[in-house]
């Protein structure tokens, strides 16, 4: 493995290298042992082009509990505001060296743009409505230290699918690795096609939810979609939002996730959100670490 830019071109093995190798991780942080010097001396610029929470923190952690030292680019105190062009930026950054990339832009395959005018690994953090990969190892890790293997899992992915890159992302991977996929989806919401085959698709959750494991939810990306497009929130919430008895629909041990940003009230009701039993959604964060941990470990360490 060269760089990360998606899920798509991993196979299954690889795959299972990374999240054996995030497990590792995740116990070791639980027992707080590990070796801290992994990525001692390595210098990684994280490069994020789009607001981001979880996924900027989760990196700048988990490359800090290896060692390594983070540099936070940010396009506001950027050349870019004295109209640098996007490839000087990517030319300028690669002449200082760094040992690695995380990257998250908004146009589709930014990522792989980048990855052939660098010198060094680049790890995508999410392109447009492409790919999110490690939000789909993390979300592989956190279902099966929660639910159980991965093969012949069921899983639900519900909401704004057409313009999400983690349920994009979350769809290679989980059928590469033999789990049930469905698509559930208001119509306006379906993507016409997918990167997969052997897709379920539903336009309800009554339709969608019975017998799945885990029902995955995604925000209404509204940045990407028109004026005219956007739903509103407390008509989607009827229709399409998720509370404990939409879940039970599922079953009564089916599990809800969320890749955050969540919007209490429109995708998933407020109860839900964090309801210790059935939601997944707080482990998926604790779970980012140690997944960013094994793809750095295992492209840039020692
Ligand atoms: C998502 C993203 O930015 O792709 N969040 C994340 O990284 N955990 C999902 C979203 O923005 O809705």
């Amino acid at each position: 493995m060269q760089h990360l830019l998606g899920i798509e071109d991993l196979s299954a093995d690889d795959i299972r290298n990374i999240l054996d190798r995030a497990a590792y991780y995740a116990k070791a942080l639980e027992g707080g042992k590990w070796d801290h010097k992994t990525l001692d001396d390595k210098i990684i610029i994280t490069l994020f082009f789009e607001p981001s929470t979880r996924t900027l923190i989760s990196f700048d952690i988990a490359a800090k509990r290896l060692g390594a030292n983070v540099v936070n680019w940010q396009v506001e105190n950027s050349a870019m505001r004295k109209d640098e062009s996007f490839l000087d930026t990517i030319l300028t950054l690669n002449q200082m060296r760094p040992d690695a990339i995380i990257i998250r832009h908004v146009e589709f395959g930014a990522p792989n743009f980048v990855a052939t005018r660098v010198d060094c690994p680049v790890i995508n953090g999410g392109d447009s409505w492409r790919e999110h990969p490690t939000q789909a190892l993390l979300d592989a890790l956190t279902m099966e230290r929660e639910i159980g293997k991965l093969e012949d899992l069921t899983v639900a992915i519900c909401g704004d699918v057409a313009h999400s890159r983690v349920a994009n992302s979350n769809a290679i991977l989980l059928k590469k690795m033999g789990a049930n996929v469905r698509i559930v989806a208001p119509e306006f919401l379906m993507p016409e096609k997918f990167a997969v085959e052997g897709l379920e698709t539903f336009t309800s959750l009554e339709e969608g939810l019975p017998g799945a494991d885990a029902v995955m939810l995604l925000r209404i990306q509204k940045e990407r979609m028109e004026a005219g497009q956007i739903p509103d929130d407390a008509a989607y919430h009827n229709e399409f939002g998720l509370t404990l008895e939409q879940l039970n629909l599922a079953g009564p041990k089916a599990f809800v996730m969320h890749p955050g940003p969540m919007n209490r009230g429109v995708e998933i009701s407020d109860e839900l959100a964090e309801d210790p039993e059935r939601s997944l959604i707080a482990r998926q964060v604790a779970n980012g670490i140690p997944t960013r941990m094994a793809v750095l470990d295992m492209l840039i360490g020692g």
